[in-house]
């Protein structure tokens, strides 16, 4: 059945006292409601509708790029009235599922499962907490079928002992639930018109009310910053079960952070504490040493990535050894069997086959050829203060310690640069160029004394 999914963002979020929308604060990577939003996407036969208030042009900006339909709600007259305002659009024959814009880790399945339960009756789910003061208590009749949800304001003492709490989520026919909805009033502590009295109207009118119980984890509400960090554990425990599951050699499931989409081929290792955002590929039998960060990079087969370094938009081949404290930036391009060591920085720059920079090196804006040896402290100087200028090392060419390559410039295949030098012109192939001051010795010369007196 058509299903018509109705996501509540206009809350302020008071109590994250934040300048930013409660639903834009980032949880792994993504806003809290962009979180529900793709999921629910995921769902067959499904339109999606946002009630957006608080900071709705922020909200509706950031999440432009979501394929929903925005519907302003511009005062916040509770969660009854939120649903209303997207109701008129909905087709009679829909099934109108509710979900939340701070409730962000709601599986896909239980989705579904709620909707599929709106068949001619209104779906709820529930949880069971510990502790659930705050949230509104499912009251069962003695037979166990919900009669009612009390909100924690307005309860007795003895329904206040309930541990069987509303999610908030249900799913209904949209031609029951618009009848509900029209009749809800604001008598109550909050004075707020509350979504949970359509439970009520339902029982009073004999349509059946389904519960269907998640565990607390997925249901998990964001209200405060203690909330976020509690769903960005559940989120970390789900990515590192998954990626174990999938054959991954994890040195600690609680220190890695998956902010993104990471895929790994067979044998892959990731040692502790390292992040990975956006689009991350590694193939198989890639080692990852600890504290690293990866941000839409992609590495190849058997690639080991030592300690401590940090890979930006960059494209990996096999084989290769980076690191440790390796800094590779957008557009980096190194073919198979490339070494890149400590503190060497690349940026929007191929190199060869088996080439190697191992040493406190920048190269900028440069094409290097296969095995090509880069020495220490080499350093491409691509930027005059306003252009950036390319430089070319050709294959097997070799490039001594602390030589400058001032660009535009091209060190030709095979030629050798002496250490030291500052290359200002093009290096012809196979020969050697120096151009450091040669090497004197001034016989004799005594260094200064001091005089005693
Ligand atoms: C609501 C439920 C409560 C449940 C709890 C679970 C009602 C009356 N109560 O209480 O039974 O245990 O969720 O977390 O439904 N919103 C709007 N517009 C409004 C009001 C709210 O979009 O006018 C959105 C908020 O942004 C928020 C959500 O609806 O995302 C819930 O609203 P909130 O006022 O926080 O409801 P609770 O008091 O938590
Ligand atoms: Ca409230």
């Amino acid at each position: 059945m058509p299903t018509s999914i109705v996501i509540l963002a206009a809350g302020q979020g008071k109590r994250m006292h934040s300048d930013l929308p409660k639903v834009l604060q980032p949880l792994g990577g993504r806003c809290l409601l962009e979180h529900v939003v793709v999921t629910a996407a995921g769902l067959p036969d499904a339109r999606l509708h946002v009630v957006y208030g608080h900071g709705g042009e922020r909200v509706r900006q950031s999440l432009d790029h979501l394929d929903v339909e925005w519907i302003e709600q511009a005062e916040q007259l509770g969660t009854g009235h939120a649903v209303a305002q997207a109701l008129p659009t909905i087709p009679d024959d829909d099934i109108v599922l509710v979900l939340y814009g701070d409730v962000p880790l709601v599986r896909a399945e239980t989705m579904a499962a709620l909707s599929a339960a709106a068949d001619g009756a209104l779906a709820l789910l529930t949880t069971r907490l510990d502790d659930p003061a705050g949230y509104g208590r499912i009251v069962r009749d003695d037979a166990g079928a919900i009669v009612r949800i009390v909100e924690d304001k307005d309860a007795t003492a003895a329904e206040r002992a309930l541990d069987e709490v509303n999610t908030g989520l249900m799913a209904a026919p949209a031609v029951l639930l618009r009848a509900w909805v029209d009749r809800l009033d604001a008598d109550n502590a909050q004075r707020e018109y509350y979504l949970t009295d359509v439970i009520a109207m339902a029982v009073a009118e004999g349509v059946t009310v389904t519960g269907i119980t998640a565990p607390p984890d997925e249901v998990l509400g964001v209200n405060d910053r203690f909330q976020l960090s509690v769903a960005e554990a559940v989120l970390r425990e789900r990515s590192a079960m998954a990626l174990m599951t999938a054959g991954v050699t994890l040195r600690d499931p609680q220190r890695i952070d998956v902010r993104g989409e990471l895929t790994c081929g067979r044998d892959v290792m990731i040692d502790v504490n390292c992040v990975f955002e956006g689009k991350v590929h590694l193939a198989d039998g890639v080692h990852i040493g600890p504290n690293c960060i990866l941000r839409d990079t992609t590495v190849g087969a058997g690639t080991e990535i030592l300690p401590n370094s940090l890979l930006d938009g960059a494209d990996i081949g096999a084989s290769c050894r980076i690191g440790p404290f390796a800094r590779l930036r957008p557009e980096a391009r190194l073919a198979d069997e490339v070494h890149v060591g400590n503190f060497v920085e690349v940026k929007k720059s191929d190199i060869g086959r088996g080439s190697k920079a191992n040493h406190l090196t920048y190269i900028g804006d440069t094409s290097v050829g296969s095995g090509v040896n880069v020495g220490a402290g080499t350093i491409t100087c691509n930027y005059d203060g306003v252009n950036k200028h390319r430089t070319v090392i050709g294959d097997g060419a070799f490039i001594g310690s602390d030589t400058q390559l001032v660009a535009p410039v091209t060190v030709g295949a095979g030629a050798t640069v002496g250490a030291g030098s500052t290359i200002t012109k093009d290096v012809p192939a196979d020969e050697l160029a120096i151009s450091r001051a040669r090497q004197t010795i001034v016989k004799g010369w005594k260094r200064p004394e001091k005089k005693r007196t």
